[in-house]
């Protein structure tokens, strides 16, 4: 289904188009139980190590994002933001990274072991502007991300659960901020907002298609 907000209602100024789509995207995040997870189960130390390999992707795929990100803003502020991000996002990775290793696994095997899912999707971002890149990501992927993974964490073992709770998990939180600050900031014509509604309508989409099928977490990871 798509957002309730639609192209004939554009332009608007920046502020309202971008708090009129965050809230269209809030709501069909609710309608369509995105931010549930469809963990019914406590994890084995088995399952949490076969999943992790693709969190740690997909950790290193948005930090690799970010990265490219900065080199499309002019905007002091977000650049220094989106610095933050890419350095949040690698100490995610590697939090992830020795947790696999403590429970005997080998994260070096992370770009082999990663779930299919995972990899189409980040096939999707490559050469992705600005605009297109925030709506997939900050603005859609990482609002869910945040919301689903405060529920999984009552299914992770009290070690993994830990850096959810205390580093990833209010992080993703700042993350959605940064894609709010840039939509506000650069969707300022017909031309953007047109491109940054397509898009999080396409995000959307996929989300909601992964859910269906079966993928249980944010970025794709299926059982
Ligand atoms: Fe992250
Ligand atoms: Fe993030």
């Amino acid at each position: 289904m798509s957002l309730a907000l639609t192209e004939d209602e554009l332009p608007m100024d920046a502020d309202a188009f971008t708090a009129q789509l965050i809230d269209s995207i809030d709501e069909r995040i609710e309608a369509e139980g995105l931010n549930s997870s469809r963990f019914d189960h406590d994890l084995s130390e088995e399952e949490m190590l076969d999943g992790l390999y693709t969190r740690v992707y997909n950790e290193l795929a948005v930090a690799d994002a970010a990265r490219r990100m900065t080199a499309q803003v002019d905007d002091p502020q977000i650049f220094v933001h989106l610095l933050k991000q890419l350095e949040d996002e690698a100490k995610h990775a590697r939090m992830l990274s020795q947790r696999i290793h403590r429970l005997g696994g080998n994260p070096a095997e992370v770009f082999e072991r990663a779930d299919e899912s995972a990899r189409r999707f980040w096939g999707r971002f490559e050469g992705l502007d600005l605009i297109e890149g925030t709506a997939m990501l900050q603005a859609t992927t990482e609002r869910i991300a945040h919301q689903r993974h405060q529920h999984e964490a009552d299914h992770y073992d009290e070690e993994t659960a830990e850096i959810y709770r205390r580093v990833i998990t209010p992080e993703e939180q700042f993350h959605s901020m940064i894609g709010v600050n840039i939509l506000r900031t650069y969707c300022t014509d017909l031309e953007h907002q047109r491109v940054a509604l397509r898009c999080a309508n396409e995000s959307m989409a996929i989300r909601g298609d992964e859910l269906d099928s079966g993928v249980r977490n944010a970025y794709g990871n299926t059982e």
